[in-house]
């Protein structure tokens, strides 16, 4: 399978100014409006252990996007419960997490080709069998390739803040999204959200609060759980005296 590049390019996060905000598609006669996306493509910068990683192992553990439902168990090549990880940015925290529960299968997506060269590094390097990585938009994988209640659990940590008012509707955790998310979940299955941002978490608590088939595990934010281990990024942010805010649901 090849990097995804529905903008253009490699590279992700939030940009500066949205190359697609509200810009319609000339089409001549009529214009398009393009979805409004979480993510920004940009030119992205691969190492060459990155860039060799998705030549080698992309191949072995990379699943192609295709609009029809995935066969979990034919892509892990056994059954077992399967978590879904969204925007595993360099996969640090993926493989590590994958590494300490070898008998759940994690599938990561990510829109940002380095990163995914560098988690494919890491499966490789630690001989996870249980991790499979598709490399395309969030919203489109789980919209047509995950059936409704096959997920045991669903990992979206630190997702793009975008914390300008006017980007806000760029925010991944919205409500429709969250309603998929939730469907997707088997009965009891868990979203897990961490966010660094404290306004995005108040608005995430209160979507996932607002969410009928999902109840909180905590009072409002949860402890972090011992299962997603700090990130170095995290780890700086904490000595600077930034905050965390952990959220864990569980569909009804
Ligand atoms: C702020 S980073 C956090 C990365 C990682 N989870 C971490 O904790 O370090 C957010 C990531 O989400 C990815 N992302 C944002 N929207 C996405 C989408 N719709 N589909 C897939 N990945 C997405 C971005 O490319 C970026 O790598």
């Amino acid at each position: 399978m090849t990097v995804y590049d529905g903008d253009g390019g490699a590279g992700a996060g939030p940009g500066p100014a949205p190359a697609d905000e509200a810009v319609p598609i000339a089409t001549g006669a009529a214009a398009i409006p393009r979805p409004i996306r979480s993510f920004v493509l940009r030119q992205g910068r691969f190492s060459p252990a990155q860039e060799r990683a998705c030549r080698e192992f992309l191949p072995v553990y990379g699943i192609d996007y295709a609009p029809r439902a995935l066969d979990l168990d034919a892509a892990f090549g056994r059954r077992a419960p399967v978590v879904l990880e969204i925007g595993f940015g360099m996969g640090e925290t993926t493989a590590a997490i994958a590494a300490a529960q070898p008998a759940t299968d994690f599938l990561g997506i990510e829109v940002h080709g380095p990163g995914v060269g560098a988690l494919l590094a890491r499966v490789h390097a630690q001989s996870l069998a249980n991790v499979r990585v598709i490399c395309h938009d969030a919203v489109e994988v789980v919209t047509h390739m995950i059936a409704p209640e096959s997920l045991a659990g669903v990992h979206v940590f630190f997702p793009d803040p975008w914390p300008k008012k006017r980007h806000h509707k760029r925010r991944l955790l919205q409500a429709p999204f969250v309603r998929l998310l939730a469907q997707r979940l088997v009965a009891g299955g868990y979203l897990h959200v961490a966010t660094d941002w404290e306004d995005y978490a108040h608005a995430i608590l209160a979507v996932l609060t607002a969410e009928a088939l999902l109840f909180n595990t905590a009072a409002d934010f949860a402890p972090r759980p011992d299962t997603r281990p700090i990130t170095k990024f995290e780890a700086r942010g904490a000595r600077l005296g930034h905050g965390t805010w952990d959220l864990v649901f569980r569909r009804r």
